[in-house]
């Protein structure tokens, strides 16, 4: 190369020193020229004898362009009488000073090319379309670049016929775009950008189309069902957002570092919602939405409350000692907390037995444990979710006890003693009988061991008594475990029949009967009276025989005899009677019935509701006082603030003491009156007055139905028995037909039953439904017979 310069050097030289020209002018212009075009310049020869060869191009750097070659950018070319400069690619680095370059007469001319290469106007950055931001101050970019800064000029409207100039107030063109003050709806639409260089006489435009962007506002985040919510059910976060463009949203729980990250979250999220299939505990806490677009973000928090249903910790069965302060605490977990109580339910479940400790757990936790602490413990943890209970069961160690340490039991011959040591202990206690015998005593202290096999080890001991075998005296247990010991003394002693009867004496005397106090005696060795004997006769019959009627009473019920004679001495003797036996009798004391008189008056058996539904008046016939009641008189008045004797009814009635009554009235009172008649006279009136109380409305249709069934019933049954007796009567002249026929003529006796109760003693029990002194079984009492040959008393009506 180097070698090359020299020669265009030398050249070059010789040309100059050749002094030849091809013009004679200097010569300069200004060329701009786009980056990429063509640049094209000929340079020719106008004087006469002068040839292309007179003529030389030197670029920027005074360097002679030479012809096409192999890489060269620029080269010249010949023609006729012009050597044309090339550049077929026009680049920026070729920018510069080309001149054609001529000599006359050892002066130079030159014609200068100041070559410049431009960018063609363009835009750059610039997007088709853009948002604005509403309510902001907003810009649409529109960036240009050309040979020199644009100009931009911006128009509105689809054909964008409306220039916007750079008024400040809500526009403002700069170098980067138009900003759009306080952007409203209107703003939106189709701009156009014009960039121009003046300087190259181009103009470029874009068309623009802006949209008014709106910044998401999270208007809310909604928890379906509900924020606050059972662990395990379905939850869905919903994150309601306006803005545009669509703001996407983004969902995590407060308090995660990386909640898009590696943590794996227990819900779903499919565009504005997440959703949890089973919420657990620790889902609980505060979410947070995140809503975003291009012209902002925003967000938002909500809580989510998880309620767990309440457990019970650590609430297990235990032992204590007794007297031990023990804590019995129950610990529950839940939320919200829940409510706890713990209940003590007795022994077992079975047991009807509650305590109620509510909210006394504090005073629980000091528990002064005694024996009758032991037992299920509840405790119920309850929420609004659930309610759990846990079942505890409290053993109390203890030492042995007895329900009862010592026990008086007597014992004859015949008679079965259970003696047992049995005792409540916790562990089980070790136990040992001993026996110290005592006066009446057959058998020996020492020797009970050999007749009874195992008397010291076994727990319970059954004696029965006789002549041979007569274990009287001490049988005391003792039973003994780590926590103490305890005893239990049997002292069996030989039982006695009562003593004589010293305190009795005749209390009240009727026409047919006669009461009396008996004192039980006290005065013995032997179980309690259970009952008294009474031998009584007239006193006449004492002369004649020695039979006389007897009568058993058991104790608590009155001791009355009736069917009494009127007018008569009578003497009687008592004995008491024990499980022993019968004791000794007493001496005979005497007593005289009354007279016969008019009966006492009748006793009234309503019932005003009763009444109402049956109509049927009813009473119980008193004590006759000797002669048997013949009639009745009943009266009755229906009473309107006065007795209007014309209303009045009576009746007189024979052998019954009911009647029943049509024409009761519903919802009226009435005076009843009722005397009792016989040979001597009329019994004082019984009255009394009492109101029907109105018609039970409900009861008619349904006591009719059932009513209507017993009746069918009666008369099926009543059918079959009437044909059944005249089968009989018929047949063997025996039953209800032939009595009626054949016993027709027979006195019929006066109900004795009727005959007692002189003094109206049994007024007040007047619920019971036959007057048989005795039968009061609502008292619960029993009566007695004695059977003098086994000395058993039974359970047995006896009325003499
Ligand atoms: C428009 O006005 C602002 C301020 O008045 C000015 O800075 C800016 O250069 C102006 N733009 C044009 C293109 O004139
Ligand atoms: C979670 O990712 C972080 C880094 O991104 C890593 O250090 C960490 O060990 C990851 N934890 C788990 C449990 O993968
Ligand atoms: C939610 O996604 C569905 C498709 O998965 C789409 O059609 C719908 O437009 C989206 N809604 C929102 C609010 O993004
Ligand atoms: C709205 O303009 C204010 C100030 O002019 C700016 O702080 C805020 O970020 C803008 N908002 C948006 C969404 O560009
Ligand atoms: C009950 O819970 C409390 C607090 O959690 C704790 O201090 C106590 O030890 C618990 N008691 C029992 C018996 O578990
Ligand atoms: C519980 O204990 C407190 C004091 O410790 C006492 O005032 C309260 O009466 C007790 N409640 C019961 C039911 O014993
Ligand atoms: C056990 O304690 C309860 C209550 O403190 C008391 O009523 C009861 O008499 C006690 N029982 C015994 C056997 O001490
Ligand atoms: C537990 O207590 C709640 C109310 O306090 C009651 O409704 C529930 O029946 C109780 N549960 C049991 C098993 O006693
Ligand atoms: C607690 O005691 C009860 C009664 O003794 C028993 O039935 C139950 O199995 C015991 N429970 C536990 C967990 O030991
Ligand atoms: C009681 O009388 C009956 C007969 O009525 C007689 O068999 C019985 O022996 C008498 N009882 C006494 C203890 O006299
Ligand atoms: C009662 O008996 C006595 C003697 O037995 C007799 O004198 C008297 O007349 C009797 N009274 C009546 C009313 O019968
Ligand atoms: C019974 O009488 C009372 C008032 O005396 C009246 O209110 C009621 O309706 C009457 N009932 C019938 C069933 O007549």
């Amino acid at each position: 190369m180097k070698k090359n310069y020299v020669f265009y050097a030398v050249l070059v030289i010789l040309f100059l020193k050749d002094c030849s020209a091809c013009f004679q002018k200097d010569q300069e212009n200004s060329n701009i020229v786009t980056t990429g075009s063509t640049f094209y310049e000929e340079c020719c020869c106008e004087e006469p004898g002068y040839t292309v060869k007179n003529l030389q191009w030197r670029d920027p750097h005074d360097r002679v362009i030479v012809g096409p070659g192999t890489d060269s950018k620029v080269f010249t070319e010949e023609q006729t009488n012009c050597l044309s400069l090339h550049i077929p690619v026009s680049t920026k680095n070729l920018a510069g000073q080309y001149r054609c370059v001529t000599k006359f007469e050892n002066k130079q001319y030159k014609e200068v090319y100041n070559l410049d290469v431009y960018d063609p106007v363009y835009f750059y950055e610039t997007r088709n379309n853009q948002n604005l931001v509403l309510n902001n101050n907003s810009q649409i970019t529109c960036k240009a670049k050309g040979a020199s800064t644009p100009l931009m000029r911006w128009y509105k409207g689809k054909d964008g016929q409306t220039e916007i100039f750079n008024d400040t107030a809500k526009y403002e063109i700069t170098h980067e775009g138009l900003l759009i003050k306080n952007v409203n709806s209107e703003d939106e639409g189709t701009y156009k950008c014009s960039a121009s260089v003046l300087s190259t006489g181009e103009e470029v435009e874009i068309y623009i189309e802006a949209k008014v962007m709106t910044p998401p506002l999270i208007t809310q985040m909604v928890a379906s069902p509900e924020a606050k919510l059972a662990s395990g059910e379905t939850l869905m976060i919903q994150c309601l957002a306006e803005g545009w463009p669509e703001p996407k949203r983004e969902f995590k729980k407060v308090g995660d570092s990386n909640p898009a990250g590696n943590k794996t979250v227990n819900w779903i999220q499919s565009n504005d919602t997440i959703r949890f299939k089973n919420i657990k505990p620790e889902d609980a806490g505060t979410y947070e939405c995140t809503a975003f677009n291009d012209a902002g973000i925003s967000k938002k928090q909500l809580n989510i409350v998880v309620l767990t249903r309440p457990e019970i910790i650590g609430f297990s069965n235990k032992s204590a000692v007794e007297g031990a302060m023990l804590p019995i605490i129950c610990n529950a977990t839940g939320l919200p907390p829940p409510k706890v109580t713990i209940t003590y339910e007795g022994r077992s479940l079975d047991e009807e037995r509650y305590t109620d400790y509510e909210e006394e757990i504090i005073n629980f936790s000091t528990l002064h444990v005694n024996r009758s602490s032991e037992g299920i413990y509840i405790c119920n943890a309850t929420n609004i979710v659930d309610t759990t209970t846990e079942l505890m069961y409290l053993a109390v160690l203890h030492q042995p006890y007895f329900d009862n340490t010592y026990e008086l039991v007597w014992a004859w011959n015949g008679e079965t003693v259970n003696i047992s040591c049995e005792q409540e202990s916790n562990p089980p206690a070790n136990f040992s009988w001993n026996y110290i015998k005592d006066d009446y005593a057959t058998v020996k202290s020492q020797a009970l061991v050999n007749i009874i096999p195992d008397y010291e080890t076994e727990l319970e001991h059954s004696f029965t008594f006789s002549n041979e075998f007569a274990p009287f005296g001490k049988h005391e247990c003792w039973a003994k475990n780590e926590y103490g010991e305890a005893n239990k003394v049997y002292y069996i002693r030989k039982g006695f029949t009562p003593s004589i009867v010293e305190n009795a004496s005749s209390i009240d005397e009727t026409a047919t009967s006669a009461s009396f106090h008996i004192e039980p005696p006290t005065n013995y060795d032997g179980p309690n009276v259970i009952g008294f004997i009474a031998e009584y006769d007239q006193a006449d019959n004492y002369d004649i025989t020695n039979i006389h009627p007897n009568r058993t009473w058991a104790t608590g019920i009155p001791f009355k005899l009736d069917k009494l004679r009127p007018n008569t001495t009578y003497y009687i003797k008592f004995a008491a009677i024990n499980r022993v036996g019968t004791g000794e009798w007493s001496g005979l004391m005497s007593f005289n019935t009354m007279d016969k008189s008019a009966p006492e008056p009748p006793i009234w058996q309503v019932d005003a509701l009763e009444l109402s539904s049956s109509k049927v008046l009813k009473w119980k016939a008193p004590e006759n006082n000797g002669e048997p009641i013949d009639f009745y008189v009943l009266r009755y008045c229906p009473m309107d603030e006065e007795l209007d004797e014309s209303l009045c009814k009576e009746h007189k009635l024979k052998e019954t003491t009911e009647l029943e009554v049509p024409d009761l009235q519903y919802n009226t009172t009435y005076y009843l009156e009722l005397i009792a008649h016989n040979a001597r006279g009329n019994s004082a009136p019984a009255n009394m007055s009492l109101t029907v109380p109105g018609e039970i409305l409900s009861a008619p249709s349904s006591l009719l139905s059932a009513g209507a069934v017993i009746g069918i019933s009666i008369v099926v049954v009543l059918v079959c028995l009437v044909l059944l007796d005249v089968l009989l009567y018929l047949w063997k002249k025996q039953g209800i037909i032939a009595s009626c026929c054949c016993k027709k003529s027979k006195k019929r006796k006066p109900n004795p039953l009727n005959a007692r109760d002189k003094k109206g003693l049994l007024k007040d029990n007047g619920k019971s439904g036959t007057d048989d002194t005795l039968k009061r079984p609502d008292n619960g009492h029993k009566e007695y017979e004695y059977n003098k040959t086994t000395g058993i008393i039974t359970g047995k009506h006896s009325s003499v």
